[in-house]
């Protein structure tokens, strides 16, 4: 036992020049721990309550409420608490905030406190987090998904699917991983300058450029992994097609920047023509997040060949994942903190999909800090998979430099 003796709350900036949550906690015994909430632009209509502050000041998107809501409502009620029982004070901050969402005292504030508290205990007890997280588990260090090209909410090109990432298929380590990935982007790099197009780089730093249509990006994807000196079979493609910013209405989905409209039907069967043509071997949320019965069609199609994860679709959610089960909607999670709102909710989402046969995928957000949480939570739970952006963009990159240390130490 240990008490919690201070919490400080801040506002910070993320990587996109947006106010965020910043969240110290102390301990008896000397812990500290230090936790930024990262914060989405595609995000899900289900996630756990964001509180801003609305009004004028920085776009409405000021966290002065979150903060004053851990200095005066969290941190009293968590004061002599036990820093090591992250269940009994994530169970009090859900009482106190009472609400279905999060919406009263915020995900944003809940979720920072959660995870300094965490990091404070693995501190004080001179742990690495990601055993400290890893509890009896065995640590397991993830393949990257890594991205090279952006588009949707994150670029201001003209390409309609938001992430194209490549993932290499049996590395001999996350080092080995590292290294494919950083060759392939410089591949594109070298491709894209060739060809006159932008190597400017969007919100999670892929590529950016303008291209005749996002079939271009898949190609010049495959030729970056041949020409980096990788077969397609050692290295695949992976989507996030946020296709829930492509949701119209009734069943109909329309990509905004191209300007093509789709059925649930043709958005699926546009999936198997890609997946015919390119190396894919995974994709986001090809469907919308609430189009469980298209998102199971799908899964019955791909299911069998590829990975089909779940973002907005499941949110990270518990009763989200179990509605996946039912319907038979993907075979993967994507596993963002920030949209469920605490530690403890994430941890048990993760071992409730590992238990039921779905892979886990730990994922930072678009709007970045330099905090390395989701490094450290990949490898305590044995996820598999992490997608942190590309290998470009200090948020992005402290995510892979952290795994490549933590890497060593095991
Ligand atoms: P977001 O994007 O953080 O903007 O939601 C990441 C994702 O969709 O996976
Ligand atoms: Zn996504």
């Amino acid at each position: 036992m240990s008490k919690i003796v201070k919490i400080e709350a801040f506002e910070l900036f993320d990587s996109r020049a947006v106010p965020t949550v910043g969240v110290k906690v102390f301990t008896e015994k000397g812990g500290e721990g230090f936790a930024i909430v990262p914060s989405g632009a595609s995000t899900g209509a289900f996630e756990a309550h964001e509180l801003r502050d609305g009004g004028l000041r920085l776009g409405g998107k000021g966290v002065k409420k979150a903060v004053e809501h851990i200095r005066n409502l969290i941190a009293p009620a968590l004061l002599h608490h036990d820093c090591r029982s992250g269940l009994e004070t994530d169970k009090i901050m859900l009482e106190l905030d009472g609400s279905e969402n999060k919406e009263r005292l915020g995900a944003n504030s809940i979720l920072g406190v959660s995870i300094a508290i965490a990091k404070a205990a693995a501190s004080e007890q001179d742990m690495p987090l990601y055993k400290y997280l890893a509890g009896e588990n065995k640590c397991v260090m993830p393949r990257p998904m890594m991205n090279i090209l952006n588009g949707g909410a994150h670029a201001s090109n003209n390409i309609d699917i938001q992430e194209f990432m490549v993932q290499p298929v049996c590395p001999a380590s996350f080092a080995e991983s590292m290294e494919i990935c950083c060759e392939i982007y410089y591949a594109l790099r070298d491709i894209l300058k060739k060809k006159g197009l932008s190597t400017a780089v969007g919100d999670e730093g892929g590529f950016a450029p303008n291209l005749k249509g996002d079939e271009d990006a898949l190609e010049l994807i495959s030729e970056a992994i041949i020409k980096a000196g990788y077969s397609t079979d050692k290295v695949k493609i992976c989507l996030d097609a946020a296709a829930s910013e492509w949701y119209l209405k009734d069943g109909i989905y329309r990509m905004p920047k191209r300007d093509k409209k789709y059925d649930g039907e043709e958005l699926i069967a546009l999936w198997e023509k890609l997946c015919e043509d390119y190396p894919i071997a995974s994709i986001e949320d090809g469907i919308g997040e609430n189009d469980f019965e298209n998102f199971a069609l799908l899964t019955k199609h791909l299911g069998g060949k590829i990975q089909l994860v779940g973002d907005d679709l499941f949110v990270t959610n518990e009763k989200r994942l179990q509605a996946g089960f039912l319907a038979g909607a993907a075979n993967a999670i994507l596993i963002k903190p920030n949209q469920i709102g605490t530690l403890s909710e994430t941890l048990s989402v993760i071992k409730l999909a590992q238990e039921n046969g779905y892979s886990a995928v730990i994922s930072h957000r678009s709007g970045e800090s330099e905090d390395t949480f989701i490094a450290d939570l990949a490898v305590g739970v044995g996820a598999g998979q992490i997608k942190a952006g590309a290998p470009a963009r200090s948020e992005r990159v402290a995510k892979y430099n952290r795994l490549l240390m933590i890497e060593k130490e095991l």
